[in-house]
């Protein structure tokens, strides 16, 4: 099968395409034709072994965490799918294999593609969707009538982001740069603030939950615009913040409406893809991909992300 393979840590020009041998799915798995294969900013961190301490990979390792696809065999044991399904599935990040025609994903991981959505689409659901959905509704607890809001939301999560919060019935407010106010506002956002114009954090208005999708802030600077209980996460742990989680957890034992924040990392959960797929189907959540490239452009398309100013998503054809 074709592959995008790096042989060892290091910029974009370690993504070669190679002829590699087609994985075998153990128990519970699924072997899919990769239609789809979306780009996120940690294929690039793992590219560059930012995460080398915690996936420890082994080489030749063929990156990408998110495909769609047909199901082209399954494993002995799986139940909720048979070869000629589409699917969104995540892609264990340790194993790797998303760059590749052919991918092995577990059947957990795994769920239906949502009939509105094209293979390019669907394949944005898993890691980018997935984490603007547990942010806001299980690390966030939004509540319809609550406000939101979410920095960078013209990103990989935080276009999703947005339009879940919507969907919950929450008022969103998102920042973004000039070039993406129209585009976040198409999605639902209320309150638009260009980041080259305006702070947030300096203005009087208060939030139920902040997610802050690019790490472009910190609980200590938005802890004023939290109201009281309220919830600031972020996608990446700063310096601060697990000190600054901890103080508060220390905090919330004492004082009733303490603020919280919170770090998440995103839980590879069929059924958070099936509901983005349902929000999908019921036309509240559209995933944008703003640039499709072929397999063998990989490192292109890791240039491109690495610039990080991508409206909603990039994603590679198999
Ligand atoms: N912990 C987890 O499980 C998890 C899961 C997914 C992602 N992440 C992390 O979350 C971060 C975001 O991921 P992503 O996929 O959304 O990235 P992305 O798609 O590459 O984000 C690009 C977007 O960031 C916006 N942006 C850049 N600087 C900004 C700023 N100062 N304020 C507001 N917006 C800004 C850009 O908008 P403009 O062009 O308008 O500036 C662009 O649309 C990454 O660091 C990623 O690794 C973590």
């Amino acid at each position: 099968m074709r592959a995008i393979v790096i042989d060892g840590y290091g910029g974009a020009d370690r993504l070669r395409l190679d002829e590699r041998p087609e994985p075998v799915p153990g128990p519970g798995e699924l072997l899919v034709d990769v239609r789809a294969a979306s780009v996120n900013p940690v294929d690039w961190k793992i590219r560059q072994g930012d995460l080398k301490l915690i996936l420890h990979l082994g080489f030749p390792y063929i990156p990408g965490g998110d495909i769609a696809g047909e199901v082209a065999a399954v494993g002995p044991g799986v139940t909720r799918f048979r070869p000629g399904d589409a699917v969104a599935a995540f892609v264990d990040l340790k194993r790797g294999g998303g760059y590749a025609s052919r991918a092995v994903v577990n059947e957990s991981a795994a769920a239906a593609k949502p009939d509105s959505l094209s293979f390019a689409q669907a394949a944005c659901l898993p890691i980018a969707g997935c984490t603007a959905l547990q942010a806001l509704r299980d690390h966030g607890r939004l509540l319809e009538g609550d406000s939101a809001l979410v920095t960078g939301g013209a990103g990989g999560v935080g276009h999703f982001a947005v339009q879940v919060a919507v969907a919950m019935g929450a008022t969103v407010t998102s920042t973004c740069g000039p070039s993406n106010v129209e585009f976040v506002r198409s999605l639902g956002a209320e309150r638009v603030i260009d980041y080259t114009r305006e702070d947030f954090t300096r203005l009087s208005d208060r939030y139920h939950v902040i997610l802050d999708a690019v790490a472009a802030s910190s609980f200590a600077a938005c802890r004023g615009s939290l109201n009281p209980g309220g919830t600031y996460i972020t996608t990446l742990p700063g310096p601060g913040m697990l000190f600054w989680s901890a103080v508060q957890t220390a905090v919330g034992l004492v004082v009733p409406r303490a603020r919280r924040a919170r770090f998440l990392w995103v839980k590879t959960e069929a059924a958070d893809i099936a509901t983005l797929g349902r929000l999908a189907d019921d036309g509240r959540v559209t995933p944008t991909v703003s640039h499709t490239f072929p397999l063998d452009q990989a490192a292109e398309a890791h240039r491109l992300s690495e610039q990080g100013h991508v409206r909603g998503k990039i994603v590679l054809e198999a």
